[in-house]
Formats: structure tokens, C-alpha cells, sequence
């Protein structure tokens, strides 16, 4: 390492812990109440206030991956059918469509947002295609009319994947507000965490109640009487179910970081921008073509060309300097070679060539100033050899 003693590493991720944090974790254990309880009803109302649901309906669960799994069941995917999805997306889309028992199909995505390809899409609906996920990558809105106008066409649920897109906005409206199915994640590096929880918002009251026992291993228990702190020993079983339940500890810190969300939405915005700035004009790389004003950023992402990734990834990590690869495409995985798939030029390209930058919701100028001279100082030492 080229590290000096004042310098520290600046991870690629580094989640918002502050005084907040520990007073809505010391407020949750001091309740005594730890499962599912008056923290999660809370956060809930929270969130589809800030997402202005407008008769849309939210659910918590333990996890982004629970949620989408769960958004299949709702959506009717079963075994033998097909999901399509973008090559380009995060594990746990695939892994909840094999969940039930289903197949990811893999679609291209377009280099202008690296959100679905909605003709490469079209390409591999079969007669068991039963949904379309729609991601939002760095919460880049992708071409939602697309897959909605597919999924009409060709009678498909659309599950839209907001697990980076928080605070994104499409036609006006919060992402996750489009229509169908949506599913959030609050792990521990999203841009508001609950340390792990999720969120999937629904449209009808049927559906709320058959998440509000899929979550609970089935119990038909009231989630009124939960959301105050206690429970019925008076239930049945009509359905499967799973422990997915967002407990009050993991609740009460993603309220606490959903208070401070418009500050934490408006750093990331803003440090995307200088990244953009700064990064504009140097060779050898690309910048994302977002000015992200209606973007949620999870991340920051570039494009590193000439096969230079792993080189500039060790040069920077020897200054000090972490960062991220997201991802290694779907289709390239041994439990998913086999799976149907559609000539996905552009994703073979970009899985090539994308490297994530350290985003943090507070960095000050010194930290991104540190980052963009050690990447610029590596483009120009590639030039000079
Ligand atoms: C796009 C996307 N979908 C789904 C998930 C899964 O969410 P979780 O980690 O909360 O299970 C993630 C997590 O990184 C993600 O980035």
C-alpha cells in the first residue's frame, strides 16, 4: 500500500451511523417488544408517506431478496414458468425466482441507463412466461413504459426491482408508485438501511393480506394487534408461508434513517454530479448519462475501457481507494449457464467493464477529490507507459 499515515481507506461503501441511529436502536430494545411490533406499522406509514403511495400499499420483510420472492408468489410465478429479467441485475432476483420454483430468462439492457432492453426482452417470451422484472439500475429509471406495453401485449405481471432506485422518480412519480409488483431493499449498504429489511408495495387489499401471512409462516395474525406491541393466540394456517417479518430493532433504525432521507438523497445526487464533473473528459473511461435530478443514487458507477478494469482496481486500492464491481452478469454463473438467454452483447460489454466508486450519504470534498485524483492520475500513468 501506498498509504500514507494521515490517509485512511475510503470504503465503497460506508452505511449512515450517527446519533440517530443509536437512539432509535436504544428506543426499539428498551420497548422489550423485539419481534414485529409498533416499529414496523411505523415504518411502513412512513414509507408510503414519503413515497406518496396514493392508495398503494406497503409491506415490510426481513430482506430485498424475501421481498422479491414473495412478489413471485404474489405474481403466480410457479414451477415450469419464466421470469425474464436482465442478465444485468443483483443474485437475489434469480435465486427468488428459482425460489418457486421457476427460471430466470436473461435479456440485454441498453448502454443508455443499463436498464432492460425491452426488444431483447420481447425476443424470449415463451408461453411460460408468466412476469418481467424491470430493474432500476443505480436507480436510473429504465424503460418502465417498455416493459409495461410488453407485459400488457403478452399478459405478464411486471415485478419492478426499487432496490436501488429510493428517492428515483419516473413521469413525476416516486419509482415503485408504476404500477405493479414493487420490491425495495434496506440491507446493509443500501442508501437508507435498516441493517437488513425490505418493502414491497402492492395495489390491493387481497394481496396485503396473503403478504401479511406469507411473511408470518402462514399465521392468518393481526397485524393491527402486532403493530401494537402484542399478539392473538387465536389464528389458522390457509396458506405456505416464511419467517420474513422485519423485526422492531431493524425497523426502528430504518425510520430513523428515513427521517434524514432528503439530506442523504441530496449529498448522493450531489456527489454523483462532481464525480460526473471531474470525470467527464478522461480517456479511457465513461461516465453514467444521468444528470441524476429525478435519480436516487445508490452508487456511482463508471466504465473502464481497454480491459483495464482489475489493473485500475489495484492501483487504487493501493492508494487507498475501494470500489465495487456490480455485477458479474447472471447468465455467467455455473447455476445459471444453462438458462435460456438472448444474444446479450451490451451486458457482456458492460459486465466487462463496470466498477463502482466509493458513495457514501456524508463524504467530504477531500474524500471524492482523493478519489477522482487517484483514478485520473491512473489513466494518465496508462497513458505515459
Ligand atoms: C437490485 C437488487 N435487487 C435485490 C437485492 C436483494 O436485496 P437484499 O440484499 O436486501 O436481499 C439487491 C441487494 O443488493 C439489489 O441490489
Amino acid at each position: 500500500m501506498i498509504l500514507s499515515k494521515m490517509e485512511s481507506l475510503i470504503p465503497v461503501y460506508k452505511p449512515l451511523i450517527n446519533e440517530h441511529t443509536f437512539k432509535a436502536a436504544h428506543d426499539a430494545l428498551e420497548n422489550g417488544w423485539l419481534g414485529m411490533g409498533s416499529f414496523v406499522g411505523g415504518f411502513e406509514d412512513a414509507f408510503s408517506r414519503f413515497m406518496n403511495c396514493e392508495g398503494r400499499r406497503c409491506v415490510a420483510v426481513a430482506t430485498g431478496t424475501a421481498a422479491l420472492h414473495l412478489a413471485m408468489l404474489l405474481a403466480g410465478v410457479g414451477p415450469g414458468d419464466e421470469v425474464i429479467t436482465p442478465s444485468l441485475n443483483n443474485i437475489g432476483d434469480f435465486q427468488a425466482i428459482k425460489a418457486v420454483g421457476a427460471e430466470p430468462v436473461f435479456c440485454d439492457i441498453l448502454e443508455e441507463n443499463l436498464g432492460i432492453d425491452c426488444t431483447s426482452a420481447e425476443s424470449m417470451v415463451s408461453e411460460k412466461t408468466r412476469a418481467i422484472i424491470g430493474l432500476h439500475y443505480d436507480g436510473i429509471p429504465c424503460d418502465m413504459d417498455g416493459v409495461f406495453r410488453l407485459a400488457e401485449k403478452h399478459n405478464l405481471r411486471v415485478i419492478e426491482d426499487d432496490c436501488h432506485a429510493i428517492g428515483s422518480y419516473i413521469n413525476g412519480k416516486h419509482a415503485g408508485n408504476y404500477g405493479d409488483i414493487a420490491c425495495f431493499s434496506f440491507d446493509a449498504v443500501k442508501t437508507i438501511t435498516c441493517i437488513d429489511g425490505g418493502m414491497i408495495i402492492v395495489n390491493t387489499e387481497e394481496e396485503v393480506n396473503k403478504l401479511h401471512q406469507y411473511r408470518l409462516i402462514g399465521m392468518s395474525q393481526s397485524h393491527k394487534k402486532l403493530y401494537s406491541n402484542s399478539r392473538s393466540w387465536h389464528y389458522d394456517v390457509f396458506d405456505v408461508g416464511f419467517r420474513y417479518h422485519l423485526a422492531n430493532l431493524h425497523a426502528a433504525i430504518g425510520l430513523s434513517q428515513l427521517e434524514q432521507i432528503e439530506v442523504i438523497l441530496a449529498n448522493r445526487r450531489q456527489y454523483c454530479c462532481y464525480y460526473s464533473e471531474h470525470l467527464r473528459d478522461v480517456e479511457g473511461l465513461t461516465i453514467p448519462m444521468s444528470d441524476f435530478a429525478n435519480v436516487g443514487p445508490f452508487m456511482y458507477y463508471v466504465r473502464v475501457h481497454n480491459n483495464l478494469r482489475q489493473e485500475c482496481i489495484q492501483y487504487l486500492l493501493e492508494r487507498g481507494v475501494e470500489t465495487g464491481i456490480h455485477w458479474r452478469p447472471g447468465h455467467q454463473f455455473s447455476f445459471f449457464q444453462n438458462n435460456r438467454r438472448a444474444a446479450l452483447p451490451v451486458t457482456e460489454m458492460i459486465g466487462e467493464e463496470l466498477l463502482s466508486l466509493p458513495m457514501h450519504s456524508i463524504m467530504p470534498d477531500e474524500t471524492l477529490d482523493r478519489v477522482v485524483t487517484c483514478l485520473k492520475s491512473f489513466f494518465a500513468s496508462r497513458r505515459a507507459a
